[in-house]
């Protein structure tokens, strides 16, 4: 089984579903919803879970607080079966994510606690130190909530590349605030990794580009040219594949939404199992995009087995998603 080690930030996210935010939050004014739930959030902590799901052994490293949220974060991620390397801060409060999600999938996302800003670097590497020699791929997710490691991340990648240890990351949303040297070193960081999958806007966003492909030539042309595997995620149009020399676009599934917080970070855990069995670059995009849809439909990784996400796959006719063909077949390499 491959191993991966996930860095980032994490949260309890508390999820209003099917929430009456089509038009956004109003101030002033309560709105009332019915359904929630609690579930841990944060790219990394989404993406390990995933993983266990897909058969892939997942380390996580983050901060919590000593307080009531940073047990049931705890707790929560132990039933997943993810292993936990997590520092415990004293001083600092968990991350929580309250997030409102409409019917059609519109969400208001908020967010407030002070662990992540906390996670400190002598933490990270030691877990780094602890690992490096039995994992395949290091993922670093949520990385613009944790500037102050960017120095850090930065130099790990380069001692990564020297071990043939692959580098994920997923930086997630461009804060309004990020400064100009952290958005460099984060393009400094992107160029420098081996798959790099960011969203639509947060590709256009770090790179100050209109279009993805302006955006991938400013990409291609910032660092060496290594293996690197370029994949934009972008709601229900689907996904962009960007490599040296290719470009692949693979549709989105469709499929009823319970919510879509973590879509992304089950793409990405998709596409990296697909890939880790030798699949090529338009086969594991369209396993990941059904390992998004799964994801989507039921609003917990839990239902996403590899069973489920194929079975998905077969049911999609060749004229909704012309990509489905790509999907793994049963018992081809996965026994
Ligand atoms: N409405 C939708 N219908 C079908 N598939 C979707 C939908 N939204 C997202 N997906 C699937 O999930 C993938 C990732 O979604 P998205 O582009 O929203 O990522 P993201 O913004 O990084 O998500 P997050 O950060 O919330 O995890 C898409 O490429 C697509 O395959
Ligand atoms: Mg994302």
């Amino acid at each position: 089984m491959p191993k991966v080690l996930c860095i980032g930030s994490v949260y309890l996210d508390i999820n209003c579903l099917r929430f009456p935010c089509e038009e956004g939050l109003p101030i002033e004014e309560e709105r009332i919803g019915n359904e929630y739930e609690v579930i841990t959030g944060g790219s990394a902590p989404n993406f390990a879970r995933f993983c266990k799901r897909l058969e892939i052994e997942a380390t996580l490293v983050g901060n919590i607080g000593r307080d009531l949220f940073g047990k049931i974060f705890r707790k929560m991620m132990t039933a997943s079966s993810v292993t936990l390397s997590l520092m415990e801060c004293e001083q600092a409060l968990t991350n929580i994510g309250i997030n409102f999600i409409a019917p059609n999938g519109v969400s208001v996302l908020t967010v407030a606690g002070s662990a992540n800003e906390n996670l400190a670097e002598e933490w990270v590497s030691k877990s780094v130190n602890n690992h490096i020699d039995d994992v395949a791929y290091i993922y670093l997710g949520g990385t613009f909530k944790l500037p102050h490691l960017m120095p850090y991340f930065e130099s790990l990648a380069k001692e990564l590349a020297r071990r043939r240890v692959s580098v994920i990351l997923d930086h997630g949303s461009v804060p309004k605030d990020a400064s100009a040297e952290t958005k460099r070193r984060m393009r400094s960081l992107a160029s420098s990794v081996n798959f790099y999958l960011p969203n639509r806007s947060e590709f256009l966003g770090l790179w100050e580009a209109d279009s993805l492909d302006a955006a991938a030539e400013k990409l291609m042309a910032s660092g060496p040219s290594m293996q690197r595997l370029v994949v934009v995620k972008d709601g229900s149009a689907g996904a962009v594949g960007f490599t040296s020399d290719e470009r692949i676009t693979v549709p989105a599934y469709d499929t009823p939404i319970r919510s879509t917080v973590g879509a992304g970070d089950s793409f990405n855990a998709g596409l990296i199992r697909a890939m880790s069995l030798g699949q090529d670059l338009e086969s594991s995009m369209d396993f990941a995009s059904a390992a998004a849809a799964t994801a989507i439909s039921g609003a917990d990784f839990a239902i996403a087995t590899i069973k489920a996400i194929r079975k998905r796959g077969s049911r999609i006719s060749p004229q909704l998603n012309p990509a489905s063909k790509g999907i793994l077949k049963p018992g081809e390499k996965i026994a």
